[in-house]
């Protein structure tokens, strides 16, 4: 037979070609083009035709390739072109007929590098249910849905930094195993070096847990504590990094294992605090809505139809700012019957979230002034109300559907008012003598807020679970791959 003239199955990263997704905006009738992807069907008309959709996750469009039967060898070399099998096609761009595509290949040679069993690939054309793809996290970004969230949630990584980046904020990289339980709420793991020797010396009576680091260590639930150390000596700063809780919640909102962003900034208080955060929301939720036009087109129409609505009610108003007592009295004379009381003092449910974004309000509020028995020891605190009623300067941001994504305050910057509130609640100051002495050298006021990825992602792209928005879900029972 003929020698093959198949493209090679590899090419230099640095000059890959034109993707699927630069071929469907730009590629002319005529340009020859060579497309290295994966095969989502292929169907073979009488006339001498296969056709096959191929994606090479650059979009979430396929680029249709149309492979004539009279190519060399062509029914035993194509045997392999099924649903999920690697395909390198060259040929000639072409005028499509088909009604959604502007243009096709037509195909003059082709290599399939990797087949895919048709009777064991698990992802089929028809529309699988979150719940089964969850079991097959190595394959689902092959769909169309997780293609998608993938290129949003990377759309959306990229503005988060461009956002800091462009007001001057430095990225700090804050540990990942700490000794500190920023929240206070005892969710933190701890961390162990599993060595034969060293747990043999464990079992004979020593304190293998401690040995290592010299001091019971975790993973970090927050990097807030240490990036007020970098804000405070070399101005506005932010951490992006993954976060771990070992909160036993099974909701469709937390993770044991999550991306957080967060800000601290010197010289600011709740008020700017409050700015930067609406801004920061309103700023990437833009910028991904320009940039992702064909996924967050399919977000609208597969996953959330009201999506456009929401994320318009985003961009074209301020965010709602309303303190906390002025919330709790609201929802008492809402006339509706919440399942969970509302009482001054306690936290809000999720319920109470959602009637103040969706039903009062219709957009994102801002919560604020949290009475101080509910919130964490280095939240600032104010004065007294005139019925004696204590709060501190904390900020919570509240989305429709999503409820909470962002979580913030003022901090406390007066060294005995810190030091008084760390004892009355239980936390030794001594523990934490380095975060003391930054209110003894220099303390100025300063603020920030964190901000859980996976719920931006899903306020963004309308996915209910955040199991569905991260890569690999860390959940109780869950961390297989
Ligand atoms: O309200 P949180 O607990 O605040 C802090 O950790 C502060 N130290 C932040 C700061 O001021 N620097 O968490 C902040 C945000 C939440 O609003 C939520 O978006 C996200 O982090 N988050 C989670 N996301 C997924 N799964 C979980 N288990 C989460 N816990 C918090």
């Amino acid at each position: 037979s003929a020698p093959s003239t198949a493209p090679p199955a590899t090419v230099s990263p640095l000059s890959p070609g034109p993707t699927v997704a630069a071929l469907l905006a730009d590629a002319q009738p005529g340009d020859s083009a060579v497309v290295r992807g994966w095969v989502r069907t292929r169907r073979d008309s009488k006339a001498g035709l296969s056709f096959v959709e191929l994606n090479d996750g650059s979009c979430l469009s396929n680029l249709q390739l149309v492979l004539p039967h009279d190519l060399p060898d062509f029914a035993e070399r194509a045997t392999p072109i099924t649903t999920g099998a690697s395909l390198v096609a060259t040929g000639e761009i072409v005028a499509s007929q088909g009604k959604n595509q502007r243009v096709e290949l037509r195909v003059s040679d082709f290599a399939v590098p990797g087949g895919a069993d048709p009777d064991r690939y698990p992802l089929q054309k028809k529309r699988h249910s979150f719940e089964y793809l969850r079991e097959i996290a190595h394959l689902r970004p092959r769909s169309n849905t997780f293609g998608a969230v993938a290129r949003v949630r990377n759309r959306l990584s990229h503005a988060i930094h461009e956002f800091f980046q462009d007001r001057g904020f430095l990225w700090a990289h804050t540990p990942i195993i700490t000794t500190n339980d920023c929240e206070g709420a005892g969710e933190v793991f701890t961390v162990t070096a599993l060595q034969a020797a060293k747990l043999a010396e464990a079992a004979a009576g020593g304190d293998f847990v401690r040995d290592f680091f010299g001091k019971h260590a975790g993973l970090t639930v927050s990097g807030q504590l240490e990036a007020e150390v970098y804000a405070t000596s070399l101005g506005p700063t932010y951490t992006f990094g993954p976060t771990f809780r070992a909160e036993n919640s099974n909701t469709p909102r937390h993770l044991a294992e999550f991306w957080m962003i967060e800000p601290e900034v010197p010289f600011c208080d709740l008020e700017g605090d409050m700015d930067l955060a609406e801004a920061f929301v309103k700023t990437t939720v833009a910028e991904v809505r320009a940039r992702c036009e064909e996924d967050m087109a399919f977000f609208a129409q597969r996953i959330d139809k009201t999506l456009p609505q929401t994320l318009d009610a985003i961009a074209d108003h301020a965010f709602v700012r309303l303190p906390y007592t002025e919330a709790i009295d609201l929802l008492k004379s809402s006339g509706e019957s919440f399942e969970y009381p509302v009482e001054w003092g306690h936290d809000l449910q999720t319920e109470h979230e959602r009637f103040l974004t969706e039903t009062h309000f219709k957009r994102p509020v801002i919560v604020h002034d949290y009475p101080v028995g509910i919130k964490p020891f280095y939240m600032r605190v104010n004065e007294p109300d005139e019925q004696g009623r204590e709060t501190v300067r904390a900020m919570d941001v509240l989305v429709p559907r999503v409820g909470e994504i962002v979580g913030g305050s003022q901090r406390e910057e007066r060294e005995d008012v810190l030091v008084a509130r760390m004892k009355a609640q239980g936390i030794d100051p001594a523990s934490l003598w380095w975060y003391v002495e930054l209110r003894t050298y220099g303390s100025v006021p300063h603020a920030g807020f964190g901000l859980g990825l996976e719920r931006l992602v899903q306020l963004v792209t309308g996915m209910q679970n955040v199991r569905d928005v991260i890569p690999f879900p860390r959940t109780p029972g869950h961390a297989e791959f």
